[in-house]
């Protein structure tokens, strides 16, 4: 197989297994690529992408945009704070408009769940999901199973735990799609106001004692509380959820674990889901996620940049 099974990547739900492993390959050899002297390939020389955030970022943004430049795309960046989106422009016709300039693949944030499915219905080229609301983070979920590959090797049965904010995660999502396609199991953990109820159906077992589930895993994926999303309070105060659900290595050394794989998408808040010296600790994967970002976005630019050389 040397090509995707789809024209878009909107999320991890729609891709096969055999699109996953195709990323990772291909993304094997682009890490090989960024680590020689010169980083750069032509493989997209006369390719144009934009970059279209609507929320903030700072990993999932640059990391695009250097996996644009290291294949030699041209890249424009367009941030929806100083746009026309302020005056009333809607999403497709703000696409629209910068598809007229002859761009070929758009790379989009939007804080909408779904906003990438309704834009892939009314533009004619790829576009590529950078997390859509607490709906899916599909590049996310690829780099953290790619990382997380490199470390261990097979994932296939291994114990895998998402801890926190549930509720307002696409990386949760995503993670859940990627991880389970891979064979590994997949529990989450929380406080119950902060797990969606479709969980189970989807698969995963839900753990609300954070000692319990520690003692069960083999990895774990520490998730940010997202403030921003919150419409009401979820849980009493910041302190007695770092109390309850915060990752320290006293907490691993209490419940009896010696090895574990620690994993954070980022942004991490030191001292409420992690602690410094975890985050930093021989356990972390952290910066091993960051820097694979770009191999990983790198791969899926170029295995859908042939629809987009079409257009
Ligand atoms: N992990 C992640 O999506 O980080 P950013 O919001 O900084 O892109």
């Amino acid at each position: 197989m040397t090509s995707l099974s789809t024209k878009h990547l909107l999320g991890i739900k729609d891709i096969t297994l055999e699109d996953i492993n195709l990323i990772f390959q291909t993304a094997d050899n682009f890490k090989e690529v960024i680590n020689r002297p010169i980083k750069k390939v032509p493989s997209l020389r006369d390719v144009t992408i934009a970059n279209v955030f609507f929320e903030n970022s700072t990993r999932t943004k640059l990391s695009f945009e250097l996996a644009e430049k290291r294949l030699s795309a041209d890249v424009i960046n367009f941030s929806a704070s100083s746009s026309s989106v302020k005056k009333g422009e809607s999403l497709v016709d703000t696409v629209s408009n910068i598809l007229a300039m002859k761009v070929d693949m758009v790379v989009m944030r939007h804080p909408n769940p779904g906003a990438h499915i309704h834009l892939a219905r009314h533009v004619d080229c790829s576009i590529i999901n950078a997390g859509d609301g607490a709906h899916e983070h599909p590049t996310q979920a690829l780099l953290d199973a790619y990382s997380l590959r490199e470390r261990v090797g097979d994932l296939k049965g291994l114990k895998i735990l998402i801890v926190g904010d549930i509720l307002h995660s696409r990386v949760a999502l995503s993670n859940v799609f990627c991880l389970q396609k891979l064979g590994a199991e997949v529990r989450v953990c929380g406080p119950a106001t902060l797990i969606p109820k479709h969980m189970e159906s989807l698969g995963v077992k839900v753990m609300l004692n954070f000692e319990e589930a520690l003692k069960w895993c083999d990895v774990v994926n520490m998730l940010r509380i997202q403030m921003e999303r919150q419409d009401i309070q979820y849980f009493p105060t910041l302190r007695e959820y770092t109390m309850q659900y915060g990752l320290s290595r006293e907490l691993l050394y209490k419940v009896g674990k010696k090895d574990i794989v620690v994993m954070h998408p980022g942004p991490i808040n030191r001292g409420v889901e992690i602690t410094s010296d975890m985050a930093d600790s021989e356990f972390s994967i952290i910066l091993d996620q960051v820097e694979n970002g770009v191999a990983i976005r790198m791969a899926v630019l170029y295995l859908l940049a042939g629809d987009a050389s079409s257009n």
